[in-house]
């Protein structure tokens, strides 16, 4: 069986290749994202793999279906980047709804300890010899009020680390879990009573630009705000303009609304053409990863064994468990 696998990264070869072999499935690897222009590379194959930024339109679904594919496998959790719906009947949409939360919840403290207690300058003057404490003074997390907007597997375990440093954590959640423990609020309260926000939401119309101006006027001054999960739950432009205004304390992104044009590549030679990702870059409280929150060898190792035993029940008729539906 023939698999084409969109938007190749370094990272993703190696446990694909391997388990390819022992499948008896050959990956054809393109570093091309997929899109109305690239789906003919997807000839002669009965599945498509695809990441976060490739795109699966309605267009691309037409012709990856005219081309005899019969499988999308995301190789991710969310697929707000492809239209279930108009795939129904046409392919089997398959994707990897787990891999490691812990890879992801455990980024989003990284980027908070990192934010809060200034590691990312620190670094950075130590290795000039520059050992001058000035403008490095952070705040305890301990006693602090954490709003996790999203409690599902990675926000869950979000919300014990934070418990772990002594904070109180608040939650919203659209369909809040039963006898868990965690104190449910309304968005708003959580905006107003947080001294630190987290989203671990998938991205819905209803979840677009939970960040936006008017919410920002809703925020405790000062707020730290901490997305992981996509970049459209955040109005980038609303979030620069909070910053600007000294309400938002610190930004910790590792998702940004515009980004498939720009992560996961090297731009460090050019000149970046998105002024407000340049602006938000160019601030000493936010700090930007490149949608690396799944990055450890525990996920990449979960993602590829998911993906390929997906793919072979979908090769070989069977129901799958990781098949998404509407
Ligand atoms: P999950 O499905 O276990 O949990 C999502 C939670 O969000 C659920 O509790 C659900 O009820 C809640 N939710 C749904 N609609 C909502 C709404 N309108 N308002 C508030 N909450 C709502 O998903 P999981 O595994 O915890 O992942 C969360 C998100 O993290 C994913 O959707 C994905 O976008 C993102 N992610 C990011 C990665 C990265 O590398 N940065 C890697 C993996 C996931």
């Amino acid at each position: 069986m023939k698999v084409a696998f969109f938007d190749t990264k370094s990272y993703d070869t190696p446990a694909f290749e391997k388990l390819g072999k022992e499948k008896n499935i050959t990956f054809k690897f393109y570093e091309t994202k997929l899109n109305e222009d690239t789906t003919a590379l997807a000839k002669g194959c009965e599945a498509v793999c695809v990441f976060v930024n490739d795109t699966v339109n309605a267009a691309v679904i037409d012709r990856l279906s005219a081309l005899g594919v019969k499988t999308l496998a995301l190789r991710c959790a969310g697929y707000n980047n492809v239209d279930i719906q108009y795939a129904k009947d046409k392919l089997r949409v398959v994707s990897v709804p787990a891999y490691s939360p812990y890879a992801v919840a455990e980024h989003a403290m990284a980027l908070l300890l990192t934010s809060i207690r200034r590691v990312h300058k620190a670094y950075i003057r130590t290795r000039d010899h520059n050992f001058s404490l000035n403008g490095l003074t952070g705040f305890d997390l301990h006693g602090k009020t954490v709003g996790v907007v999203g409690t599902g597997k990675i926000g869950c375990i979000f919300i014990n680390i934070c418990r772990g440093f002594g904070m109180n954590v608040i939650a919203y959640d659209k369909f809040p879990a039963k006898d868990s423990g965690i104190e449910y609020v309304e968005l708003d309260e959580l905006f107003s009573r947080s001294d630190i926000i987290s989203f671990h939401c998938p991205l819905t119309d209803e979840t677009y630009h939970m960040i936006d101006e008017n919410s920002v006027d809703k925020l405790k001054k000062g707020v730290v705000i901490i997305n992981t999960s996509r970049g459209a739950l955040i109005d980038a432009e609303a979030l620069l303009e909070g910053i600007k205004a000294r309400k938002i304390g610190a930004a910790c992104l590792d998702v940004y609304e515009e980004e498939a044009d720009v992560f996961f590549q090297d731009f460090s030679g050019h000149i970046i053409a998105d002024d407000t990702l340049a602006r938000l870059i160019s601030m000493p409280n936010v700090i930007v990863t490149s949608h690396q929150a799944f990055l450890t060898e525990e996920a990449l190792a979960n993602i590829a064994e998911t993906t390929v035993n997906n793919i072979l029940a979908c090769h070989n008729g069977e129901d799958c468990p990781n098949e998404l539906h509407i």
